[in-house]
């Protein structure tokens, strides 16, 4: 599955699935990134160095692809310009009488700050909405977390609550926004909005 291709003013991005050759490039951005990134992604067993070496990879990817054959996750790396810039998954998919999930994002230092964040999170809810079945999409964000509650707002995502000490984070439970979107909030899809708002404009594929 290939989600894009979308300009921004970073450049142009797609969204694809993971592949065992994204190691290197993962390891070295995550590495680089890691002041960034480490405030605002849940913990995990291990040292930073250690979860995101090249062999962490490995394991990584064949959890994403397992939970994604399971039909509870869609992970998905965003590309920019053709090189892999980050990643943005839909995670904890319930269907039933539900039909939701979560979506998460992070994009290197390298390549934020142009909308790349906003063009990946629009194509993968035009994504869970027209093809995968989707009623409704969250995210929670930590209220200090300006820049991916601006990537929410420019998207419209509605406000649905606060989750106390919801997530540990970077040493202590924290606090979450939590930010929602229905089908009924977007019937053309958030493509077509940042489309027609000139946030985006359609591309090549690269
Ligand atoms: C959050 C994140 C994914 C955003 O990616 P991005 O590609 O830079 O996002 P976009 O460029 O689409 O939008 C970011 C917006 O925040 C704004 N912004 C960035 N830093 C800001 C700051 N310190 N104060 C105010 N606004 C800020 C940008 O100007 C832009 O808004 P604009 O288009 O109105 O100018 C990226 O910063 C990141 O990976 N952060 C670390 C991991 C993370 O926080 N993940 C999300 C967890 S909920």
């Amino acid at each position: 599955m290939r989600l894009g291709p979308l300009r921004v003013p970073a450049g142009v991005v797609e969204l694809r699935p993971p592949r065992l050759s994204d190691g290197g490039t993962w390891s070295r951005v995550r590495l680089r990134d890691r002041r960034y990134l480490e405030e605002w992604e849940p913990v995990a067993p291990g040292t930073w160095e250690d979860r995101n070496s090249p062999l962490a990879w490995l394991a990584q990817w064949g959890t994403l692809r397992g939970l994604a054959r399971r039909g509870v996750s869609i992970p998905l790396v965003i590309v920019l310009d053709g090189r892999p810039a980050g990643q943005i998954t839909v995670g904890g998919i319930v269907r039933g009488a539900l039909c939701s999930g979560w979506v998460g994002y992070w994009v290197g230092t390298h390549a934020a700050g142009g909308g790349v964040a906003t063009a990946a999170v629009a194509m993968v809810v035009d994504h869970c909405f027209a093809s995968a079945g989707l009623h409704r999409v969250e995210a929670t964000v930590r209220p200090e977390n300006v820049p991916s509650l601006r990537v929410l707002a420019k998207l419209g995502f509605r406000e649905e609550g606060l989750f106390r000490r919801y997530l540990d984070v970077a040493g202590d439970w924290r606090d979450h926004r939590c930010l929602a979107l229905t089908t009924e909030d977007i019937p053309g899809g958030l493509v077509a909005r940042l489309l027609a708002e000139g946030r985006a404009a359609p591309a090549e594929k690269v």
